[in-house]
C-alpha cells in the first residue's frame, strides 16, 4: 500500500494513495457532511455537493467525495468560504424539499436533518417554486414519494449492483429531474421484486416500506385474537434500533416487547423453519429418487419468487413447491391451533415480523390462501416493530428477558434459526436429507461449506453415503440469473441451489434497521464491510446453543405431523403448506 503526505487544517497525515478526500479525512477523524456518497463509492455521482472543501491543486472548491488525495495536498475543510457553500448546498435541497417531518417515517434516521444540523442549514433560505411532485404507494410493499427525493443516485446504484436490475433511474431532464421505474410506472406496474434493498440506501423518506402497523392497532382494538411471530434474522438486529452494538441478540428483550404490545400468543418463525426443512428436503428426496425436476431451488425468499415469475417463467417448476416458513406456519396457526383453541379461522389475525420487505406482497398473493383465507394478515418489517416498541412507551433496553409461548409452537431447532443467512436453507435442509437418506445423524453436524455472507456463488459437493448432492447457493438477483442462465442452457451441475433475494440473505433484508456510519459512532469505520457478518454471528451462535440442531428432531414439528398433518407431503400438507406459481409481465401496459 503506498502512502501520500497530506495536512487537514494544517496538521499532517500519512494516508493512503487514492482515497477520497472524504474518505481520507474520516481516517484522519474528520467526518466531513456527505450525502449522495455511499458505501465505498457504491454510488458517488457527486451531485449533491455537500461535500465541499478546499484543497491545494484545485481550483475553487471540490466535491471531496470524488476529489483523490495527492502527495502534498492541504485541506480545509472548515474555512467560511467552505462552510457557507455547504450550507447553501443543503438549503437548496431543503427548498425543494416536502419537509413535513412530523409524518415522516424517516425522521430520527434522515440524513438529509442530519447534514442541515451540521451544516447549519436553515428551512426557506431559497424560497421558490417547488417542482411537480408523485407520490406511488400502490404497492403493498414500497411507497415512493419524490417530495422527499434529493436526487442523490443510491436508490439506483443498489437496484444495479444487488440485482442488475435497474428499475429505478432519472426522469426528466433539470428541475424537473425525478427518480423512478420507466416512464413514471407504479412499482407494481414494473418487474421490480419489492425487495426494498433502494429503500434501506435511501437517505430520505423518498421510498419506505409501506406501513401496516394501523391495521395491527385495528385489529388489537377489534378483540381478534392476534397472534404475532418473528423471523429468526429480527432478533440479530432488533436490538440495533435501541442503541446495541451490531450483532447483539436481543430475542428474550423482543419477546417481551412484543407481549408487553398486547399479542395473544407471540411465536418463533424458527418453527415454520423447521416446518419448511420437513417439507422440502422431503420435496428433494422425491425428486431425487424418483426422476423429479432438478435442480430443486428454495422458495422461502418472496423477492427471488417475484424475480423467477417475471423472468424465468419456463424455470418455474424447478421452484420447491413449499410456502415460505411464516407463511407455513400462519396456515398452522389458523388451523390446528385455532382448532385446539375453539377459535375460528376468521377470528384469528396473524402478524409476523420480517426482516423482508418483500413479505408484505408475498403474504397477499392469491395462490397461498387456505379456503379463501390468508395466512397471515399483517407484515412489518423489524424497523416498523422497533417503531411500535417506541412509540408504546416501552423502554426496551430495561425489559427482562422472555421465552416464546410454547403450547404447540415453542419448540426449535438450530436448523430453524440459521434460515436468516445466505446458505442457512441449505444447511437445514442437508442436515435433514443426511438422516433420511442415512437413517443416522451426520457427526459433523455443519456444513461449512455453504456458509458465508456475502452476495455471489457458493458451491459445494456433499457426499451422503455415496450419493453426491452437487449444491449452490446465491444471494442477490446478479449471482442468482448465473445459475439460471446454466439451467435454461442445460449445462447446470447442480441437483439443489438456494436463493436468496437480498445479498447476504435476510439478515440483511429490506426491512432490517439502516446502517448509517454518521449515525453510529461507535462502530468501525468499515461497518458497511462487516454488518453482515456481524448479524450473521448472531445466528450462527444461536443455532450453536441449541440441544436439538435438526428439524426433524424437534419434538412439536414431530408432535405436528403425528396429530395433525400425517407425514411430510401429504394431502393435508399440501393443502396447507404448498402452493404454486405464475410467470406474469413485469410492465402491464
Ligand atoms: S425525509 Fe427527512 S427532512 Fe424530509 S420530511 Fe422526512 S425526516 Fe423530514
Ligand atoms: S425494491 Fe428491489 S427491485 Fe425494486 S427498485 Fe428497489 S432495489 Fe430494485
Ligand atoms: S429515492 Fe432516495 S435514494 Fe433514490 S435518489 Fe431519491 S433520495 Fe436518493
Ligand atoms: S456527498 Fe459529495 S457531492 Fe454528494
Amino acid at each position: 500500500m503506498s502512502l501520500v503526505n497530506i495536512k487537514i487544517e494544517g496538521v499532517p497525515y500519512q494516508v493512503e494513495a487514492g482515497l477520497t478526500i472524504l474518505e481520507a479525512a474520516k481516517a484522519c477523524g474528520y467526518e466531513i457532511p456527505s450525502l449522495c456518497a455511499f458505501n465505498h463509492g457504491e454510488c458517488n455521482q457527486g451531485s449533491c455537493r455537500v461535500c465541499l472543501v478546499e484543497a491545494t491543486g484545485a481550483r475553487g472548491l471540490v466535491a471531496s467525495c470524488v476529489y483523490p488525495v495527492n502527495e502534498g495536498m492541504e485541506i480545509r475543510i472548515s474555512t467560511p468560504k467552505a462552510t457557507d457553500a455547504r450550507r447553501r448546498s443543503v438549503e437548496l435541497l431543503l427548498s425543494n424539499h416536502n419537509q413535513n417531518c412530523q409524518q415522516c417515517d424517516k425522521n430520527g434516521k434522515c440524513e438529509l436533518l442530519h447534514v442541515a444540523y451540521l451544516t447549519g442549514a436553515r428551512e426557506g433560505a431559497f424560497a421558490g417554486v417547488h417542482s411537480e411532485t408523485y407520490l406511488d404507494e400502490i404497492t403493498p410493499a414500497l411507497v415512493r414519494d419524490t417530495s422527499k427525493c434529493i436526487l442523490c443516485g443510491r436508490c439506483i446504484a443498489r437496484c444495479s449492483n444487488a440485482h442488475g436490475l435497474g428499475i429505478l433511474g432519472y426522469e426528466n431532464r433539470g428541475f424537473r429531474t425525478f427518480v423512478s421505474p420507466a416512464q413514471n410506472r407504479s412499482f407494481s406496474n414494473s418487474p421490480c421484486i419489492q425487495c426494498g434493498q433502494c429503500v434501506n440506501v435511501c437517505p430520505t423518506g423518498a421510498l419506505m416500506e409501506h406501513s401496516e402497523i394501523g391495521k395491527i392497532d385495528a385489529a388489537l382494538k377489534a378483540g381478534k385474537h392476534v397472534v404475532i411471530q418473528a423471523a429468526p434474522a429480527v432478533r440479530a438486529a432488533l436490538g440495533e434500533e435501541f442503541g446495541y452494538p451490531i450483532g447483539t441478540p436481543v430475542t428474550g428483550k423482543m419477546i417481551a416487547a412484543m407481549r408487553r404490545l398486547g399479542f395473544e400468543r407471540v411465536y418463533d418463525v424458527n418453527f415454520g423453519a423447521d416446518l419448511t426443512i420437513m417439507e422440502e428436503g422431503t420435496e428433494l428426496l422425491h425428486r431425487l429418487t424418483e426422476g423429479g425436476v432438478l435442480p430443486m431451488i428454495t422458495s422461502c425468499s418472496p423477492g427471488w419468487v417475484n424475480y423467477a415469475e417475471y423472468n424465468y417463467g419456463d424455470l418455474l417448476p424447478h421452484l420447491s413447491s413449499c410456502k415460505s416458513p411464516h407463511q407455513m406456519q400462519g396456515a398452522v396457526i389458523k388451523s390446528y391451533w385455532a382448532e385446539q383453541q375453539g377459535y375460528k379461522p376468521e377470528d384469528v389475525y396473524v402478524v409476523s415480523v420480517m426482516p423482508c420487505i418483500a413479505k408484505k406482497f408475498e403474504r397477499q398473493r392469491e395462490q397461498l390462501k387456505v379456503n379463501g383465507i390468508d395466512d397471515v394478515d399483517a407484515v412489518i418489517t423489524t424497523r416498523e416493530l422497533a417503531r411500535m416498541i417506541k412509540r408504546s412507551g416501552i423502554i426496551f433496553n430495561r425489559l427482562p428477558d422472555e421465552d416464546w409461548d410454547t403450547d404447540i409452537m415453542g419448540d426449535y431447532s438450530g436448523a430453524g434459526v440459521i434460515f436468516g443467512v445466505t446458505g442457512g436453507v441449505m444447511e437445514a435442509a442437508l442436515r435433514t436429507v443426511y438422516f433420511k437418506l442415512t437413517g443416522k445423524e451426520k457427526d459433523r453436524i455443519t456444513f461449512e461449506e455453504v456458509r458465508g455472507h456475502d452476495a455471489g456463488i457458493r458451491e459445494a459437493s456433499i457426499d451422503i453415503n455415496g450419493t453426491v448432492v452437487n449444491v449452490a447457493i446465491a444471494s442477490g438477483m446478479k449471482s442468482a440469473k448465473v445459475l439460471l442462465d446454466e439451467i435454461r442452457e442445460g449445462t447446470s451441475k447442480y441437483q439443489f441451489i438456494e436463493i436468496m433475494g437480498c445479498p447476504g440473505g435476510c439478515i440483511n433484508g429490506g426491512g432490517q434497521p439502516y446502517v448509517r456510519p454518521c449515525f453510529l459512532p461507535n462502530e468501525d469505520d468499515n461497518i458497511l464491510d462487516t454488518y453482515k457478518e456481524k448479524r450473521a454471528k448472531a445466528l450462527y451462535s444461536e443455532d450453536e446453543r441449541q440441544v436439538v440442531r435438526q428439524s426433524h428432531n424437534n419434538p412439536q414439528i414431530i408432535e405436528l405431523y403425528d396429530k395433525y398433518l400425517g407425514e411430510p407431503n401429504s394431502h393435508k400438507a399440501h393443502e396447507l403448506l404448498h402452493t404454486t406459481y405464475a410467470a406474469r409481465e413485469g410492465f402491464n401496459d
